[in-house]
């Protein structure tokens, strides 16, 4: 292999580890029951293990009895003992089942945690979740009648515990963080009252749980849990309105979006844009992805949503648009402004 070959190996092999490193760590995070960052988390991979352990011995005994009766079997005509087989088949089959089935539902009813305590009322921090079709619309309630709204992207202080009260607004969703709780079943016209918390700081992984359309599989969502401090500071940015275009670039972008049907769908506090259908983008550009944790949240990925949201993400309620080369450009470095 010449000097030529050879770079080219090499360069291709650095390529592809740089594409898959890329591919694979943003924006989905990886998220693993068997890790769990909370009390909740920690009850549900208890009763993980024990339903292991105890369908492996089941599974091992029935084998076990299936192996013994075909080789006692074998070739030969073993005699029926009627009382065996009715002691047999009553043990067997009608009392350690049930005795089985019982502790199980014993032992996963401890598992789930009550809905959260009626809170306080006084300026306690909550999280409201509307799942819908196909994303996660996010609102802290806080001291000082503070409001977020935000999308996608759970922050929460590690070590304190959010209420949370979710809904959905359209059809069945089930919002599920295997490593800090069970899963959040949402309904249209009825709320879910929980709790997060998350010991450790870290971003956690999750996703929609319960079968809600085309796009049910692309339904993801990132949890943070920063150090509180860090969350303050976050909840506080978050609560501001977005910030003034500062770049004549900037200032075109703003134009070209409200002057766009986007601000039909898209909420950006502090301009006219004050749709409630789509996620917020008050400050989108702080965010890690864009659909709904499926596309990091970088200048190309947002030019290609942005162009034809319909190949991303197919049924979505987002049009695509046709704007011009400029115009794009404009929009981006507006939406990318408003951290
Ligand atoms: Cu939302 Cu599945």
């Amino acid at each position: 292999m010449g000097p030529s070959a050879s770079r080219r190996v090499v360069l291709t092999a650095v390529a592809l580890v740089g594409t898959l490193s890329a591919t694979g760590a943003d924006p989905v995070v990886a998220h693993n029951l068997l890790a769990p960052q909370s009390d909740s988390g920690r009850e549900i991979e208890t009763l993980w293990w024990i339903m292991l352990i105890l369908s492996t011995v089941i599974f091992a005994v029935v084998l076990a009895l299936l192996l013994t009766a075909l080789l006692r079997s074998r070739g030969a005509d073993v005699p029926a003992s009627p009382g065996v087989a009715r002691r047999f088949v009553l043990w067997g089959g009608v009392v350690v089942p049930a005795a089985v089935l019982l502790g199980l539902f014993v032992l996963t009813l401890r598992a789930l945690p009550e809905e959260a305590p009626a809170s306080s009322g006084d300026g306690e921090l909550e999280l409201r979740i509307v799942g819908r079709q196909w994303f996660w619309d996010l609102e802290y309630r806080g001291a000082d009648s503070v409001r977020v709204r935000t999308a996608n992207e759970i922050h929460i202080p590690a070590g304190r515990t959010v209420r949370v009260r979710a809904r959905s607004g359209d059809v069945l969703h089930s919002l599920w963080i295997p490593q800090l709780n069970r899963k959040f079943d949402l309904f249209p016209g009825r709320t879910t009252t929980l709790t997060l918390r998350a010991d450790e700081p870290g971003v956690y992984g999750g996703e929609c749980a319960e079968f809600c359309g085309a796009q049910h599989a692309r339904m993801g969502v990132i949890v943070v849990a920063d150090e509180p401090a860090e969350f303050d500071r976050w909840l506080a940015a978050n609560a501001r309105p977005a910030a003034v275009p500062d770049t004549p670039q900037e200032k075109r972008g703003e134009q070209v979006f409200l002057g766009s049907s986007c601000v039909y769908c898209h909420r950006v506090a502090g301009t006219n844009a004050t749709g409630m259908v789509g996620p917020d983008l008050t400050h989108l550009a702080s965010r890690r992805s864009l659909g709904s944790a499926l596309i990091p949240n970088r200048k190309g990925y947002l030019a290609g949503w942005i162009l034809d949201p319909q190949h991303i993400k197919p049924g979505n309620k987002m049009p695509g648009t046709d704007l011009s080369g400029p115009e794009l450009q404009q929009l981006l470095a507006y939406l990318e402004s408003l951290r």
